[in-house]
């Protein structure tokens, strides 16, 4: 109930005009002391709304919303367009999609929302989704030959979101194996990929991307560690709708040549956008730190790390890596 009356709300000031506390009360059947509530759940999920006495509510600007038909505008050729639903509130994409495992799935299929109140990181960290200026998009993926596939998943995702985001804005960014996007040495997105089902068997995959476009400062207050957005780098208003559309065009073609062909025709890709390229680094697992050299990635997307002259295939799941210059 309290999510109808929210997203409501956000569509009567989405233009960013005055709208009343009365006009507002009067369309949704309530009072006006319950629409103050509600305006301030929704500044509390990041939407910058103000009021003034005798005009009532207003955001400071106006919000281009997420819309299906625009993605389906901006998309970039004639082939089918997979399954996508736009959401306004929920709690992660990636979780929603999960519930609908096995069989309420299509291959392909797109989540998407402006808001997550529980979104999520890698290791049950949070990824902060203030609402209405950032991509939380997530696809459902089979890997029809089953959980063994799934270690380049997320290099496979980190190229089609890089290539995304140069079609669209010109812009180049650099990746960090396994999951993360940063731009001139700082996170811009994170990938997290979610797994479900046995190592020879068809099994289920759910990709989840989570892309900073124009961060709100108070969201910004939030993150625990450096952050960018594209915003920033751009002179141009990025356009939410048409990058969401390149992103899972992206996406499609690049999983479709991962389940025909693996990743060896990537590799170079990889390699010439990998933060970390001949560069030493400290592999950290758990407590333990191993230093050493990245030598890129092989064909199952491992690292390749080198140490004391000798490389070695590095398997995702819990480690990180950090640059240590
Ligand atoms: P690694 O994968 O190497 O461990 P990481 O520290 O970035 O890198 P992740 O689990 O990939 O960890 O990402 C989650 C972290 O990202 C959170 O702990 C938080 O510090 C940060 N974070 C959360 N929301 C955002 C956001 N919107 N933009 C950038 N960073 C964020
Ligand atoms: C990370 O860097 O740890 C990964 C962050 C992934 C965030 C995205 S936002 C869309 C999808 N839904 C989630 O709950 N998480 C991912």
């Amino acid at each position: 109930m309290a999510k109808a009356v929210r997203e409501h709300l956000i569509k009567m000031l989405a233009k960013g005009e005055f709208v009343s506390g009365q006009e507002m009360g009067n369309q949704l059947a309530i009072s006006r002391s319950a629409i103050s509530k509600h305006i301030k759940a929704l500044i509390e999920m990041g939407l910058d709304i103000y009021s003034v006495t005798g005009k009532g509510y207003k955001l400071s600007q106006p919000i281009n919303l997420l819309a299906l038909d625009q993605i389906i505008n901006a998309w970039p050729d004639n082939e089918t367009v997979p399954e996508i639903e736009v959401h306004s509130l929920i709690d992660s994409t990636n979780s929603y999609l999960l519930r609908r495992l096995p069989n309420q799935v299509s291959q392909g299929q797109v989540c998407l929302a402006e808001f997550q109140s529980a979104g999520r990181g890698r290791r049950g960290r949070q990824w902060i989704s203030p609402f209405g200026s950032q991509i939380y998009l997530s696809m459902y993926w089979q890997l029809s030959q089953g959980l063994s596939a799934a270690m380049g998943l997320s290099l496979v995702t980190a190229l089609a979101v890089s290539e995304a985001i140069y079609v669209n804005t010109n812009i180049r960014v650099q990746l960090k194996w396994p999951n993360d996007i940063y731009l001139q040495g700082v996170k811009l997105a994170g990938i997290l990929i979610d797994l479900e089902g046995q190592p020879l068997e068809p099994s289920h995959s759910v990709i989840g991307i989570g892309l900073n476009v124009n961060m709100p400062a108070q969201a910004a207050k939030q993150i625990d560690q450096k952050w960018t957005d594209i915003q920033s780098h751009s002179e141009q208003k990025i356009d939410r709708n048409s990058l969401c559309a390149q992103i899972i065009y992206q996406l499609v073609v690049k999983l479709e040549r991962y389940q025909a062909e693996g990743l060896t025709t990537m590799i170079d890709e990889w390699n010439t956008q990998d933060c970390y390229l001949n560069k030493r680094v400290k592999l950290l697992t758990g407590e333990r730190v191993t230093k050493g050299i990245c030598r890129g990635v092989n064909n199952q997307g491992a690292l390749l790390l080198e140490v004391d002259g000798q490389i070695k295939p590095i398997y995702g799941g819990e480690v990180s890596l950090r640059g240590d210059e």
